[in-house]
This record gives C-alpha cells, sequence and structure tokens, in this order.
C-alpha cells in the first residue's frame, strides 16, 4: 500500500505542483484545503496531468473538529503542510488575522497529529525568516529577523515545532525555507493564479506579456547590485515540489532539521526581464521607479545542506522558470478564473 500523505493548502500555487510529485513518486495524496486562495478547478487539472484524483476536503485548518474527521477517517504517513496566508502587504495592514491564521491553524493540525499518532510532518517556512543583515548566500545558520508580520508568523511556526520536537523526540520535522518560487509545471495546465494585481515580479511580467497589465514597475534602481535592480534566488515551483517529496523520504528518523530550498543564484529583476524577453521572444514595457519599502538589496540560498542531506539539487534554470510561467499564463490568462 502507497504511503498516504496529507496535504493542507494542496490545492494552492506549491501544494498543487507537489500533489503531482508526490503521485509521480507513488504516494496517496488527501487535500485539505479552505480555498481562500484557490480553485477548485485546479483538482481537475491535476488529474489530466497525473490520471490520479485527490481526495479533497473543502475544510478550514482553523476548524478543529472539522479536521479531526479527516484524521478519523484516514491513517496518515505523513503531512505536509502548506495551508496559510502569504500576503507580506496585508499581515502589515491585518497583523493578528495572520497571527491566528497561520499559527492556531498549525497548532490545530500539530495537536491531531500527536493524537493521532502521525508525528511525521514537512512545513512551508520561508527564506523571509532571516535577518537581512545576513552575508549573502545565506545557509541554515544565518540570524533569523523576519521585517513584517507574515514573515514573524513562519519564524514562530518553526520555534513552536522545535519546542514540540523538544518535548517528544518521537517527532520527525522538516522546516523548509523556500527562496522565490516562480514558473508552473511544464504542461501548463497548473500554475500561480493570484488575486487581483500580483504582488510578485514573475506573475506581474506574465500579465505584463499578456496585456492584462500595462507596464512593469521595478522596484529600485540604487541597489549594490550588478545593475542597481534587486537581486533574488528564483526556484523552479516544480524543483520545489521535489524537494518536498525528497524531505518526506528523507524523514526517516526522529529529529527537526532546516533546509534551504534555492538555486544558489542571483538574478536581478532587470536579468529576469532579459531572461523571459529572450525564453518566449515577448517585450516587457517597464518603468523604474521607486524601492518598495521593506525590501532587501540581494537575497539568495546557501543549499549545501539540501544537496548532502536530502540529495537535492534545483535544476531548472532561469530560461525555464520564464518559459513554463509564460505557458501556464498564455494558456491560462486569467489564471483558473
Ligand atoms: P497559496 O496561497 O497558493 O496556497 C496556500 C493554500 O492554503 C491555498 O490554497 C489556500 O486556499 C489554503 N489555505 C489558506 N488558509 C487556509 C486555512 N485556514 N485552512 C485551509 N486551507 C487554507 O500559497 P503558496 O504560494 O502555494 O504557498 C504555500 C505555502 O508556502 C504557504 O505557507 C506560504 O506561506 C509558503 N511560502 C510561499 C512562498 C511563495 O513565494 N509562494 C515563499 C515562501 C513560503
Ligand atoms: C522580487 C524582486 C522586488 C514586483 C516575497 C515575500 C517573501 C516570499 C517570496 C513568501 C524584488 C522586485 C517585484 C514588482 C519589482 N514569500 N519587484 N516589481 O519580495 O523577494 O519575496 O515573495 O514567503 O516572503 O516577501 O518577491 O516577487 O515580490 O520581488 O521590481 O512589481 O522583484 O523589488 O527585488 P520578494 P517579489
Amino acid at each position: 500500500m502507497a504511503n498516504k500523505i496529507l496535504v493542507t493548502g494542496g490545492a494552492g500555487y506549491i501544494g498543487s505542483h507537489t500533489v503531482v510529485e508526490l503521485y509521480n513518486a507513488g504516494y496517496e495524496v488527501i487535500i485539505v484545503d479552505n480555498f481562500v486562495n484557490s480553485n477548485l478547478e485546479v483538482i481537475n487539472r491535476i488529474n489530466e496531468i497525473t490520471h490520479q484524483k485527490p481526495i479533497v476536503y473543502p475544510i478550514d485548518l482553523l476548524i478543529k473538529d472539522d479536521l479531526e474527521k479527516v484524521f478519523s477517517q484516514h491513517k496518515f504517513d505523513g503531512v505536509i503542510h502548506f495551508a496559510g496566508l502569504k500576503a507580506v502587504g496585508e499581515s502589515t495592514q491585518y497583523p493578528l488575522k495572520y497571527y491566528k491564521e497561520n499559527i492556531l491553524s498549525t497548532i490545530n493540525l500539530c495537536d491531531l497529529m500527536n493524537k493521532y499518532d502521525v508525528k511525521n510532518l514537512v512545513f512551508s517556512s520561508s527564506a523571509t525568516v532571516y535577518s537581512p543583515e545576513n552575508e549573502m548566500p545565506v545557509n541554515e545558520e544565518g540570524k533569523l529577523r523576519p521585517s513584517n508580520p507574515y514573515g514573524r508568523t513562519k519564524l514562530f511556526i518553526e520555534e513552536i515545532l522545535r519546542d514540540l520536537y523538544q518535548a517528544d523526540n518521537d517527532w520527525r520535522i522538516v522546516l523548509l525555507r523556500y527562496f522565490n518560487p516562480v514558473g508552473a509545471h511544464e504542461s501548463g495546465l497548473i500554475g500561480e493564479s493570484p488575486k487581483g494585481i500580483p504582488n510578485n515580479l514573475m506573475p506581474f511580467i506574465t500579465n505584463v506579456a499578456t496585456g492584462n497589465l500595462k507596464v512593469l514597475k521595478v522596484f529600485g534602481s540604487d541597489y549594490d547590485t550588478v545593475d542597481g535592480s534587486g537581486v533574488r534566488d528564483y526556484i523552479h515551483v516544480t524543483d520545489l515540489a521535489k524537494g518536498h517529496v525528497k524531505a518526506l523520504q528523507k524523514n526517516v528518523n526522529p529529529g527537526i532539521r532546516t533546509y534551504n530550498m534555492g538555486t544558489g543564484n542571483g538574478y536581478s529583476v532587470l536579468e529576469v526581464i532579459k531572461a523571459f524577453e529572450k525564453a518566449t521572444n515577448r517585450k516587457i514595457s517597464y518603468e523604474i521607479v521607486d524601492r518598495r519599502p521593506g525590501d532587501v538589496a540581494v537575497s539568495f540560498a546557501d543549499p549545501t545542506k539540501a544537496m548532502e542531506e536530502l540529495h537535492w539539487k534545483a535544476e531548472k534554470n532561469i530560461l525555464e522558470m520564464c518559459r513554463d510561467a509564460w505557458k501556464w499564463q498564455s494558456k491560462n490568462p486569467n489564471g483558473y478564473n
């Protein structure tokens, strides 16, 4: 019998790609998602790609009784926990909403994992937990100091999980700190479908390319970088999804382990625009504006630990990230809507 994995937030951007890779690796998948930031159509698309259909529970992790019904109906071998809110700007406006949604839902989940003896967890953390003072590339020992409430929910959850392991050494926990996930499944059937105007660079670029948006604003031209624009570690979402499968496969001994999920390469905003133009043969109109408050100049990973311990390495390059982001957006100009 295949290992059965509960994927919270499995209808979302990274979750849906991970569900595909879990099926490719032979797992059985159950999804819990309240669809605040996703669309049921993604399940048909997963089916089109994998010829498998996950059971989906459209429930909110904050409603513990509903979640308990799921645990009472299935014996899980592990949980990948993606569900949560992720908009940095919104988190500064509504911090309590973020603390409640992200932290309480994780506590509910872990309580039930304890009760039903499923002490095997992979958690979506973020590079945003690192202090901007770290030298780049940053490894897992880097100083931790997130600069917004969203990032603090991730750090606090990491700390809660560290406490949980200290209290009960039976747990197997992996914290994955993602850098900047972009791109889409190579089929163009699933991808990132932000609601409203995108905050992140790649979906903004793809929406300029379709004509949905007129012009990209490049935030800042006076950073201490190759060309003055901000530098990030973009990682293809399929590579990231495969990283989760590796993390599950290697999570056999009790412990709590942390891994950066990045390529180890930094690209500036202007370099990403050029790569997109090259990969897609489309022109992106852009204008340079002031820095965006809260942004750092440079952020990229030292992914050595994940290579050594998980035997995982991001394989797709920036051109493939752009090509697949565009394939998804051009086939689905309004995302899943
Ligand atoms: P996403 O919004 O596409 O996916 C999250 C999913 O969780 C959505 O389908 C949403 O409907 C669901 N959800 C939210 N609150 C829920 C709740 N209370 N109960 C049930 N379902 C709920 O986001 P994503 O980009 O796929 O991110 C997945 C995870 O990775 C998040 O925890 C996010 O913070 C983290 N992360 C994302 C990035 C990124 O750049 N995308 C970077 C670092 C970390
Ligand atoms: C990338 C670069 C911008 C938009 C965010 C979260 C982080 C993590 C990943 C969840 C920066 C520039 C962007 C635009 C631009 N999410 N940019 N014009 O800010 O690195 O990280 O997503 O954990 O927590 O903060 O990603 O895609 O917004 O920006 O010039 O319209 O593109 O200034 O240099 P960021 P991003």
